[in-house]
């Protein structure tokens, strides 16, 4: 891809893979050079970026060579903005070493950093050439990082695909053992059905809408507990909850299924239920993010586990305040 390699990865992937990957390369006869930032979102922002760059200037990165984002979802994010931007955008392959960044970041383009006031403020659709995904770099990861991916796979399944949901009810003791063989299967899975979703509907205009089931209400929360007492698959988790909650109520799914997907999250030792906010309170976090000044929100909502509901063709469906609020006052119990 390239005729030299820039590796960006954090500074707890560098020391897991970061070096094998260099020497590796290195011996297979590659050009390639390692720079690393320290692991954490703090640092997804543009001073990170701007010194990332620098560094890939100084180390004679130019036009013609790739950029490797190896690590989680900030190195993939942090990465591929910096390919997207590095003398107007260059090659780059993302080495995901995260669940949540084989199961969500690493697929799909977006890429990008985050602003004092917001989250992936800045950024861009830069698509990766090639994506490498390997379940055996999981082994160390920790249990709550692990629980952060299984979110965003529940909510794959449930978005698009009814036996992946029945394969993970049905292995959960294997995938949270780390059983290659699942987490293999999990891995395929997600690709497949994020990658479908953005192959056709890149910029999210419609279809791609699906992928934020349960993130309308996790992002509210996220905001409400300052980023500090949700991780963001915990939040999605709760999230996901509230929302089959509310396409309960507006008469399209069934009971059945919400519990169904609430057990499922709490088999993997995520919690679902609903932290005692005001409901006035999350509702006006949730009208803020979406730049709504009162009334009803829209949502992407499932009609059945597998399938998402569509209205006129159009993935968002409507729900009033009152409808809302009783979803989240039911997830408080
Ligand atoms: N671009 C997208 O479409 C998209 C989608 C979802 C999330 N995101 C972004 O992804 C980020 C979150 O990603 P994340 O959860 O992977 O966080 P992360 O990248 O911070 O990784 C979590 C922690 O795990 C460590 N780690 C990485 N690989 C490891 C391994 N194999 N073993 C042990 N530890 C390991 C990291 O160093 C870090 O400390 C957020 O910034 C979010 O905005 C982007
Ligand atoms: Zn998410």
């Amino acid at each position: 891809l390239g005729n030299n390699y820039a590796i960006v990865t954090d500074s707890k992937a560098e020391k897991l893979f970061g070096k094998r990957l260099l020497a590796g390369m290195q011996k297979a006869g590659l050009s390639c050079f390692l720079v690393s930032f320290k692991a954490g979102e703090q640092s997804k922002n543009l001073k990170t970026v701007e010194d990332l760059s620098e560094e890939c200037l100084g180390n004679g990165l130019d036009r013609k060579s790739a950029i490797i984002a190896l690590g989680g979802g900030v190195a993939g994010d942090l990465a591929g903005f910096v390919a997207a931007t590095f003398m107007r955008g260059i090659a780059f392959v993302q080495v995901p070493t995260t669940l949540l960044a084989m199961a969500d970041s690493s697929i799909g383009g977006k890429v990008g950093v985050d602003l004092e006031s917001g989250k992936n403020i800045v950024g861009a659709f830069w698509q990766p050439k090639k994506v490498f995904i390997d379940p055996v770099l999981l082994k160390e990861l920790p249990p709550r990082e692990l629980r952060n991916g299984l979110a965003e796979t529940v909510k794959h399944a449930v978005i698009a695909d009814a036996a992946f949901f029945d394969f993970l009810d049905n292995n959960a003791a294997a995938i949270l053992k780390k059983e290659p063989r699942a987490l293999l299967h999990i891995a395929e899975k997600n690709c497949s059905i994020k990658a479908a979703v953005v192959e056709k509907d890149e910029r999210e205009e419609n279809m791609r809408r699906i992928l934020n089931y349960g993130h309308t209400v996790a992002h509210a929360l996220e905001a409400l507990t300052k980023f500090k007492r949700y991780s963001h698959g915990e939040a999605v988790a709760i999230g996901l909850n509230v929302e089959a909650r509310i396409a309960e109520r507006l008469g399209f799914l069934d009971l059945i299924d919400v519990q169904r997907q609430k057990s499922l999250l709490e088999k993997f030792g995520l919690q679902t239920k609903m932290p005692r906010f005001a409901p006035e309170k999350i509702l006006a976090q949730m009208q803020k993010d979406k730049k709504s000044v009162g009334g009803s929100l829209v949502f992407a909502l499932p009609e059945r586990i597998g399938v998402m509901k569509q209205l006129d063709g159009g993935y968002g469906v409507e729900a009033t305040e009152e409808t809302i609020k009783a979803a989240l006052l039911e997830a408080m119990k």
